[in-house]
């Protein structure tokens, strides 16, 4: 093990990139190793990351994760209808595993420092830092823009009299966080709760005015809860979410823009684009409704609740989190069959569903059958509601007593 070297969690942007210099000046490291996850973010990002790296000096890895990231991340959090405030947590989904590849680096390295470029502000110095310090045993890391109480204006300062390339960094106006299962543009007068979000933050999704013209009608196949085909061709899940997120996005699908609630208890006003994301999360959900009991839906709805927060928190490797999955899991086995959409401009419509484990007999619920005999339902009805009943004609008398 080498107390001389430090993996710095490396996306290529101002902050991370300014850690290198940082953490060789300031830190006292003699050798930084950069690791940059691919979990789908634009892949001129990932070029310019190695790039960059080249320039400054480090030994740099790129990881592809962009099946595990689809398998194992997202197609979890779409079985739990995983959301946050109308967030399907893009984001916050791809911090664990981020943290997990860099972890996987550092310890056949042997290395046990870590820095990461992330505010004191945001909810991802959560996410990393606990991904880090369960998987890496005795991990010691830096956040130097936290740390630091670095702003903007000192980072580009410091960036010149460092050689560190920032022409790109400039020009950005956005702060732009990207992966396969949405984008969110956060930064500049988007924070005015109150600004109307500029066409040119959206890179995924066409505008209502621009989205196609004519409706399609698409339809997924579901198995154990999640999407295998669709019109009937088999995808793998990266491909799967590749595919989906041109079809929505060509129709204006998957636009967000929310007041979230960031765990330090800050309000934020967000943007994302979520074309696929948004599309699947509503064919699972339709498809669902068809095959779970009633009693199953609602008490999921409250499972699934408890798995967004854990999620949203990064919490990835909970106990509760496998607590809560284990009942998902059980639920998924039957979410299997098809799900008709159409999309039009900017609606995901659900038009049919079938499933062999549909609960739902026609000849008992058709206005035109008599195998469900009515006349068999006026018992029940006329018990219904007995003690809301009962307490109904006791109020007025308890009320007089009273005085
Ligand atoms: N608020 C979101 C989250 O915490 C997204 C943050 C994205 N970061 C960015 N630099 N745009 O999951």
């Amino acid at each position: 093990m080498s107390d001389k070297k430090v993996l710095l969690v490396y996306s290529g942007g101002l902050d991370t990139s300014i850690c290198i210099p940082l953490m060789r000046q300031e830190y006292g490291y003699e050798e930084v190793i950069t690791v940059t996850i691919d979990v789908g973010q634009d892949p001129a990002d990932i070029v310019q990351a190695q790039e960059k790296a080249k320039i400054l000096g480090t030994t740099h890895y790129t990881v592809d994760a962009k099946e595990e990231f689809i398998k194992d991340y997202c197609f979890k959090a779409l079985q739990a209808n995983g959301d946050y405030q109308g967030y399907p947590m893009s984001t916050s989904i791809a911090r664990p595993l981020i943290a997990a590849k860099a972890a996987e680096v550092a310890n056949k390295l042997g290395v046990k420092h870590f820095a990461h470029g992330c505010t004191g502000k945001g909810n991802d110095q959560f996410r990393i830092e606990f991904g880090l310090r369960s998987l890496v045993e005795g991990a010691v890391i830096h956040a130097p823009i936290r740390e630091r109480n670095m702003t903007r204006s000192w980072e580009i300062e410091y960036a010149k009299q460092n050689n560190v390339p920032i022409q790109q960094s400039l020009e950005k106006i956005w702060s732009i966080d990207e992966n396969l299962w949405g984008r969110s543009i956060e930064g500049g007068r988007l924070e005015e709760p109150d600004f109307a979000p500029p066409e040119e933050i959206f890179q995924w999704t066409k505008s209502l005015e621009n989205a196609k013209d004519k409706a399609e009608e698409i339809v997924l196949t579901f198995e154990n809860g999640v999407p295998t085909h669709i019109n009937g061709t088999a995808y793998t899940p990266g491909n799967m979410v590749i595919a989906l997120n041109k079809i929505a996005g060509d129709h204006g699908i998957g636009r967000i823009d929310i007041m979230e609630d960031r765990m330090m208890g800050l309000k934020v006003r967000e943007n994302y684009e979520c074309p696929a994301s948004t599309l699947l999360l509503k064919a699972h959900k339709a498809l669902e409704n068809l095959v779970l009991t009633r009693d199953e839906i609602r008490f999921k709805s409250t499972i699934d609740l408890e798995w967004s927060k854990l999620a949203y928190e990064g919490l990835w490797w909970d106990p509760f989190k496998t607590d809560l999955e284990a009942f998902i899991g059980a639920t998924q086995t039957r979410v299997a069959g098809t799900v008709k959409l159409k999309l039009y401009k900017g609606n995901v419509v659900v038009q049919g569903r079938t499933s062999p484990w549909a609960l739902y007999s026609e000849d008992l619920a058709s206005f035109d059958t008599t195998t469900f005999v009515q006349s068999e339902s006026t018992g029940a009805v006329k018990n219904f509601g007995l003690q809301p009943r009962m307490f109904f004609s006791l109020k007025d008398k308890l009320t007089l007593n009273q005085h």
